[in-house]
C-alpha cells in the first residue's frame, strides 16, 4: 500500500535517546521513509530531547508532577502527538506504563521495544533478569502495545546469545547494537503497510 505523505512519527522517550538516534539516523540516510514529528519526554534531561532538536524536531517536555493523574498525563501527551500529526507513536526507551486511555485512543498504532525476548523478561532490568535467570540466550522485541505491560503482538525479535562473562551492562550493550536495527526496520515495516495483526500474531505481508 503506498502512501501519499511519508508516515509520521511521534516518540516518548525517558532518557539516552540510543534508539530514537537510530530512528533518525534511518531517515536521513534514507532508509527509512518517514518524518519524526515530535519527540517528548517525561523527564527534562533527557538526552532524547536534544537529539530530536538536532535534527530540527520539535523536543517537548512534560512534567508528570504537573498532572493530577496518570491519565490527565497521558491525555495532555496525545494531545501533543495529535497536535503534530504523528500516525506511530514509538516507545523508546520510555519509563513509564501507559494509561488505558493512551492505549485505547490509538488502536496499533502503538510500538515499544524491549531489550529482552518477550515473553520472557518484561518490565525493568530485563538484561538484569536475564542473567539472574541464566539463559543462554537473550535479545530484543519490538511489539504493539497493548494494555498489559510488554504483553502486545510481537512484530519482530533478535537474539542475542548471552556469554558466560556477562555483566548486565555488557549484554544490554550487545542487545542495544541489535536494537538499533530491529527498531528501524519495524517501523519501515509498518510505514509500508506492510503489518497485519490478527490476534496475537503479526503477518509481514510481501510487498
Ligand atoms: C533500551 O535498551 C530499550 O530497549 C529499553 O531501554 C533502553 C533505552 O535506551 N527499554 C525498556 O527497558 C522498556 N521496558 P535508549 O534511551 O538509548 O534508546
Amino acid at each position: 500500500m503506498a502512501r501519499s505523505e511519508p508516515l509520521r512519527i511521534g516518540v516518548l522517550a525517558s532518557g539516552r535517546g540510543s534508539n530514537l538516534q537510530a530512528i533518525i539516523d534511518a531517515i536521513e540516510s534514507g532508509k527509512l521513509d518517514a518524518r519524526l514529528a515530535v519527540v517528548v519526554s517525561d523527564r527534562a534531561d533527557a538526552q532524547a530531547l536534544e537529539r530530536a532538536q538536532k535534527h530540527g524536531t520539535d523536543a517537548v517536555f512534560m512534567d508528570p508532577k504537573k498532572y493530577p493523574s496518570r491519565e490527565a498525563f497521558d491525555q495532555a501527551v496525545l494531545g501533543v502527538l495529535s497536535e503534530h500529526r504523528a500516525e506511530l507513536a514509538c516507545l523508546a526507551g520510555y519509563m513509564r506504563v501507559l494509561s488505558s486511555t493512551f492505549v485505547r485512543a490509538l488502536p496499533g498504532q502503538i510500538m515499544n521495544i524491549h531489550p529482552a525476548l518477550l515473553p520472557s523478561f518484561p518490565g525493568l532490568h530485563a538484561q538484569r533478569q536475564a542473567l539472574e535467570h541464566g539463559v543462554k540466550v537473550s535479545g530484543a522485541t519490538v511489539h504493539f502495545v497493548n494494555e498489559g505491560v510488554d504483553t502486545g503482538p510481537i512484530i519482530c525479535q533478535v537474539a542475542v546469545p548471552v556469554r558466560e562473562d556477562d555483566t548486565e551492562e555488557t549484554l544490554a550493550a550487545r542487545i542495544l547494537e541489535q536494537e538499533h536495527q530491529l527498531y528501524p526496520r519495524a517501523i519501515r515495516l509498518y510505514a509500508e503497510g506492510r503489518l497485519e495483526v490478527r490476534g496475537r500474531r503479526v503477518y509481514v505481508n510481501e510487498t
